[in-house]
């Protein structure tokens, strides 16, 4: 499915929204997220108008949340909002103030633009930056706006989010966050839509699309031209093919790790080489959601690198899931990128009422 890109007017609207000069961004707004191409270290500014930035501090902790699913009709029976919004206070308000959300995708299913907009203006309520990406859900029932769901998030007061409607990037969302400290990015993190599902008549072995290289040129161009060689966490939804030889690995003690899989890997349809392109831009962390039933964290290592390998905990119970792997994840960044860890994600699960 492809995803359309209308309106570069908007677009251009929706860029100075992230300054808070548009309607519906408060004069209050957080001063700690700026556009990115007036930051250090930018030396080429042509992918820096995908770039944000937010103040670092020892500590940073990222609450990273993934498929909620809201709107899902699967059981329309007991489908009850306000007891999936209250979950999601509870695990919100646990996190304790952390310094950025982070959400992997699926936050939406068969959802009306209402639903958007209530979401919207409730995650935005917290007064805590957020970012977000797309799943293979979330755009499937506004195809007539498909762009809806990025004007609405550009339009709020503390998303940490920036894209173009016309740029001719596959996907949706192929923007980064500098994480800076005196002038310094101590990390990059890379916000990347894993799209949906594959074209018809695409071979492969699999339902499920894949970053396209489009997006892979444009990730590899972003590291270059901050030419700082910060090294990067990348969130997308859809896992790599990876993440089987990291878990096979883990499985048989080479690998340090933690967590468990019961569902099949639902990787891309095809390995394009995403994973040699995320090692090739310094990324010392890959995380995503997708497939409900897995939750790990794996220090995987090939032959010249090491990449943390993660699955989110998925936070609710609509559409499929275990009653037993329901909750959050809170990422805290050590100050030495070099010795990040699975160590460093913990997760917290979340019973329902
Ligand atoms: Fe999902």
């Amino acid at each position: 499915m492809v995803k359309e890109k209308k309106c570069l007017a908007a677009g251009m609207l929706l860029f100075s929204c992230v300054l808070g000069s548009c309607k519906g961004a408060s004069t209050s707004s957080p001063s700690s997220t700026s556009l990115d191409s007036s930051s250090s270290g930018s030396k080429d500014d042509s992918t820096g108008k995908y770039g944000l930035t937010l103040q670092y501090k020892s500590g940073f902790r990222i609450l990273w949340l993934t498929d909620l699913h809201f709107g899902n009709p699967t059981n329309t029976s007991d489908y009850d909002e306000e007891k999936e919004y209250t979950h999601l206070r509870t695990m919100i308000e646990q996190a304790n103030n952390p310094d950025l959300i982070v959400l992997t995708g699926d936050t939406f299913e068969k959802e009306t633009t209402e639903q958007v907009d209530a979401f919207i203006t409730f995650i935005d309520s917290f007064n805590i930056k957020w970012a977000f990406t797309y799943g293979n859900h979330d755009s499937s029932s506004l195809i007539s706006d498909s762009y809806y769901i990025n004007k609405k998030i550009m339009a709020s007061k503390n998303a940490a989010f920036v894209d173009y409607e016309n740029d001719d990037i596959y996907g949706l969302t192929n923007y980064y966050i500098n994480l800076q400290s005196n002038n310094k990015n101590v990390y990059r993190l890379y916000i990347i839509d894993s799209n949906n599902y594959k074209l018809a008549g695409d071979g492969g072995d699999s339902i499920y699309d894949v970053i396209h290289q489009d997006q892979l040129d444009h990730l590899q161009k972003i590291y270059d031209n901050q030419g700082d060689k910060a090294p990067g966490l990348a969130f997308f939804h859809i896992c790599l093919k990876e993440f089987v030889t990291a878990y096979q690995g883990y499985s048989d003690g080479i690998y340090q790790g933690q967590g468990y899989k019961k569902d099949p890997f639902g990787y891309g349809y095809k390995n394009n080489g995403v994973y040699n392109v995320m090692k090739n831009c310094g990324i010392v962390g890959a995380f995503a959601g997708h497939d409900h039933g897995n939750d790990f964290d794996i220090n995987y290592f090939d032959e010249t690198n090491h990449m943390v390998l993660s699955y989110g905990l998925k936070e609710s119970d609509l559409n499929y899931y275990q009653t037993d792997m329901v909750g959050y994840k809170i990422i805290t960044l050590p100050d030495n990128p070099s010795s990040f860890s699975y160590s460093d994600i913990k997760e917290t699960k979340v019973n329902y009422a």
